[in-house]
């Protein structure tokens, strides 16, 4: 009985490749993620805050970064977002977490996006955040959300 459980515990993972710089397909990798999370039956609530916080880092990526990559792993009672990339980094971390505060573009502003929420809503909507930067070479978030 344990050997079963154990093997059933093997969680659940998907890697999805994000473009800097190509906003025609922002918002993509969110989208697929939202759809898994939907067939697999997560209650609404959960869907909703996993869909955002990797919305958020898929457009941060696509807004500031190279390239990068965003993990899925559901895990049996958390599903966590990784999301990883090659890029400038953040100097300022604490600044960059704060409401409001955006060094996004005048381009990336009249897409709609640079209102400066990202960061602080992502840390808002999981159950634990965590962000690393090193400037010149890239930025990783880690946010697991609790799923009941
Ligand atoms: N992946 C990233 N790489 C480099 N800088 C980033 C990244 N994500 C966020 N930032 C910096 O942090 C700031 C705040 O991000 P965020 O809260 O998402 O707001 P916004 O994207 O609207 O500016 C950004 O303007 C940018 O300067
Ligand atoms: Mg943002």
């Amino acid at each position: 009985m344990m050997t079963l459980e154990a093997t059933e515990d093997i969680p659940y993972q998907r890697s999805f490749y994000v473009e800097g710089g190509n906003f025609s397909y922002a918002g993509i990798v969110s989208t697929s993620i939202k759809s898994i999370l939907k067939q697999m039956d997560f209650p609404n609530d959960v869907v909703r805050k996993t869909a955002l916080v990797s919305y958020e880092s898929e457009i941060n990526i696509v807004s500031y970064a190279r390239k990068g990559v965003i993990k899925l792993t559901i895990f049996s009672d958390v599903i966590q977002i990784e999301a990883v990339d090659e890029g400038p980094g953040i100097p300022n971390i604490e600044l960059a977490m704060q409401e409001g505060y955006s060094t996004a573009d005048n381009k990336i502003r009249e897409m709609g996006f640079g209102a400066g929420m990202g960061l602080c809503n992502i840390k808002h909507y999981s159950d634990y955040f965590d962000l690393t930067s090193e400037v010149g070479k890239g930025t990783s978030l880690k946010m697991v959300i609790r799923t009941h």
